[in-house]
């Protein structure tokens, strides 16, 4: 009796803490290789993401370069048309990367993206860079969203 309440308690806590990898797909990451790209939360996908709400992103790559810098640069695709989104750091330096980035060495990225409360909703495509010193991107993934 109690170790199976215990059992789904654990099993609950897991759940809360676990971050949600995501499908992406790689939109050229010349510099580095993605493994996870981690959004939360978003249990099921695409990611619903609320308006007004906040989520983390946390993307686990490893680079091919050495760089001193590191520039996030994100854009939401609608209808192919890729449109500019701020986020509130854009640089990767602080945001959980410690530079200069080195070759060979895996790193997580991890940033926050604020769904702002006059977004339309609609599913968008969210395409994601972090660019070295060259202007190559680290990483450059793209998943699907819905804004709702
Ligand atoms: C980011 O993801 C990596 C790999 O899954 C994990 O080791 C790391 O703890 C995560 N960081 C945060 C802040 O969630």
């Amino acid at each position: 009796m109690h170790s199976c309440s215990f059992f789904v308690a654990l099993l609950c806590l897991m759940g809360l803490s676990s971050a949600d990898p995501v499908k992406f797909v790689d939109c050229g990451s010349t510099s580095g290789k993605v493994t996870i790209v981690d959004i939360t939360p978003c249990p099921s996908q695409p990611c619903q993401l609320h308006k007004g709400d906040s989520y983390s992103v946390n993307v686990t790559f490893s680079s091919t370069v050495d760089s001193s810098s590191s520039t996030a640069v994100v854009h939401g695709i609608l209808g192919g048309v890729p449109i500019p989104f701020s986020i509130p750091v854009g640089d990767g330096c602080k945001s959980g990367i410690q530079c200069p980035i080195q070759q060979q060495q895996i790193y997580n990225y991890q940033a926050t993206l604020p769904v702002k409360t006059e977004y339309p909703s609609l599913k968008l495509v969210v395409e994601w860079e972090l660019r070295d010193d060259n202007k190559n991107d680290l990483f450059c993934v793209k998943f699907p969203v819905q804004l709702v």
